[in-house]
């Protein structure tokens, strides 16, 4: 065997080593990709927003304090609508909706003026029949 010979074949181990280290090192982050994807899906629009844009000054610990400023579900949209403005985000009728939603069926539990339309309690058939 010659000198070339043993030399290519070590850089070519070389390189095999390399791309097997790239290959290992991708694996974790695309087990985490797939891991992610279906709960990010999952995630409704109201709770992506909420925790985008809101989260940086509360912790839900606001939400659950004695005396809070979200009574029922009015007012917890009139904060909602009040904390965008606040934070100048521009929201739509429907992203204050949307979050107004998030966080009154994972916190406040208010019952909703529009309960008709929530997405968690009534089959959406039967809450078009009920819109008319
Ligand atoms: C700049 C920091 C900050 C940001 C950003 C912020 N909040 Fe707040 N939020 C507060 C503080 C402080 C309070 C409590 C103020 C009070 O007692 O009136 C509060 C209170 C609230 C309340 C009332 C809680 C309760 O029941 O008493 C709601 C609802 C709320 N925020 C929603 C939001 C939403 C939605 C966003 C994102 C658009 C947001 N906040 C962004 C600081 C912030």
């Amino acid at each position: 065997m010659s000198d070339a010979n043993a030399h290519r074949r070590q850089r070519t181990n070389a390189g095999r080593a390399a791309a097997s280290g790239i290959v290992r090192a991708l694996i974790p982050i695309v087990a985490i990709g797939l891991a992610a994807a279906p709960s990010a899906m999952a995630q409704s629009r109201g709770e992506l927003l909420y925790t985008t844009h809101c989260v940086s000054c509360h912790t839900t610990q606001m939400h659950w304090r004695d005396k809070r400023s979200a009574k029922d579900w009015s007012s917890l949209k009139f904060q909602v609508r009040r904390w965008q403005d606040a934070v100048s985000l521009g929201w739509s009728d429907s992203d204050i909706q949307e979050v107004a939603r998030y966080l009154n069926e994972s916190i406040y539990r208010f019952e909703q003026g529009d309960a008709s339309r929530s997405s968690l309690r009534v089959p959406t058939g039967l809450s078009r029949e009920l819109d008319g």
